[in-house]
C-alpha cells in the first residue's frame, strides 16, 4: 500500500536520513522507535512532503514518484491519502474546535461546508469532545487539544495517519486519554505510522516495529521479537535504557 526506498535527506550537509525503507500494509500499525536525533520526524514528515527529501521512491496505491522529480499534483495525492498529528498538537488558536477540524475538510479536501461541519462533528463526537465543539484550545487540557489533532487527521478518512510523538507533550496523567483513542483506531483496523517513546504501548499496539539511529534502520520486526529477543546490540542498549527491567531477557 506504502512503500518508501532509499530515502535520503540533509540538513546543511548533515545527512539525516541515510537510505531508509519503509513498507506499511493495510491495517498495519508500524511503530518507530529511537534515540533523539536519529530521523525519526524527518522520515515521518517526507513521507508526506512537510519535509522534501532530496531522494528516494514513494509508492502509494496508483501513485509511484521519485522525491528528486516529484510534481505538485503528486505531492497532492500522497496529502490526500495521509494525514499527521503532531507533537504539539498543530491546532489553530484562534479557531474553535469545531472548525479546526472542518478548515481542512473544505480547504484541503474540497468538502463542501455543511457536509464538513457534519463529518467534523463525527470525528470530534469519536475522540469525545461532543461538548467542546465552541471552545478554543485555550480553553482545553493538552490531552484534549491532542484529542482534537486526531478528530482532525481522521476526519478526512486518510489510508494512513502519522503520529509524531502524540503524548510526548503531555502530563503523565494526561497520555492515558490519547493513548485509548489511537488504541481504538487500530482496534478499527485503521493503518497507523506512530513514532513513540511509550514502549509498553508500542509493544502492545505495533503489528511492526522499526528501530532507528542516526538515520538508519538498525534493526525491526514484529514487536515480541524486538522487544524481547533484539538481535543487534545498538537495539538492546536502547532498550535497556528505556525500559523496566523485567522486560529484559
Ligand atoms: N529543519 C531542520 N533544519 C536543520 N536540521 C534539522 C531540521 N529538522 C531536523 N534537523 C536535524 O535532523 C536530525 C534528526 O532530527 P529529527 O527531528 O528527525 O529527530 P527525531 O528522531 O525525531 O528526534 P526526537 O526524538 O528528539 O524527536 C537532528 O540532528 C536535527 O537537528
Ligand atoms: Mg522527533
Amino acid at each position: 500500500m506504502l512503500k518508501v526506498t532509499g530515502i535520503f535527506k540533509n540538513f546543511n550537509k548533515h545527512e539525516v536520513l541515510k537510505g531508509i525503507d519503509l513498507t506499511v500494509n493495510k491495517g498495519n500499525v508500524v511503530v518507530i522507535l529511537g534515540p533523539s536525533g536519529s530521523g525519526k520526524t524527518t522520515l515521518l514528515r517526507c513521507i508526506n512532503f512537510l519535509e522534501k527529501a532530496d531522494r528516494g521512491h514513494l509508492d502509494f496505491d496508483e501513485i509511484s514518484l521519485d522525491y528528486d522529480t516529484v510534481t505538485r499534483k503528486q505531492i497532492n495525492d500522497v496529502r490526500k491519502k495521509t494525514a499527521f498529528v503532531f507533537q504539539n498538537y498543530n491546532l489553530f488558536n484562534n479557531k474553535t474546535v469545531l472548525e479546526n477540524v472542518t478548515e481542512g475538510l473544505v480547504y484541503g479536501h474540497g468538502v463542501e461546508k455543511a457536509k464538513a461541519v457534519e463529518i467534523a462533528k463525527k470525528a470530534i463526537d469519536k475522540v469525545g469532545l461532543s461538548d467542546r465543539y465552541d471552545y478554543y484550545p485555550s480553553q482545553l487540557s493538552g490531552g484534549q487539544q491532542q484529542r482534537v489533532g486526531i478528530a482532525r487527521a481522521i476526519a478526512i478518512e486518510p489510508e494512513v495517519i502519522l503520529f509524531d510523538e502524540p503524548t510526548s507533550a503531555l502530563d503523565p496523567e494526561l497520555i492515558g486519554e490519547v493513548l485509548t483513542i489511537i488504541r481504538q483506531l487500530a482496534k478499527e483496523g485503521k493503518t497507523m505510522v506512530i513514532v513513540t517513546h511509550e514502549m509498553q504501548f508500542a509493544r502492545e499496539i505495533a503489528t511492526h516495529v522499526i528501530f532507528m539511529e542516526e538515520g538508519v534502520i538498525v534493526e525491526e520486526g514484529n514487536p515480541e521479537r524486538v522487544f524481547s529477543k533484539p538481535e543487534k546490540e545498538r537495539t538492546r542498549q536502547f532498550l535497556s535504557r528505556v525500559l523496566p527491567p523485567e522486560y529484559m531477557i
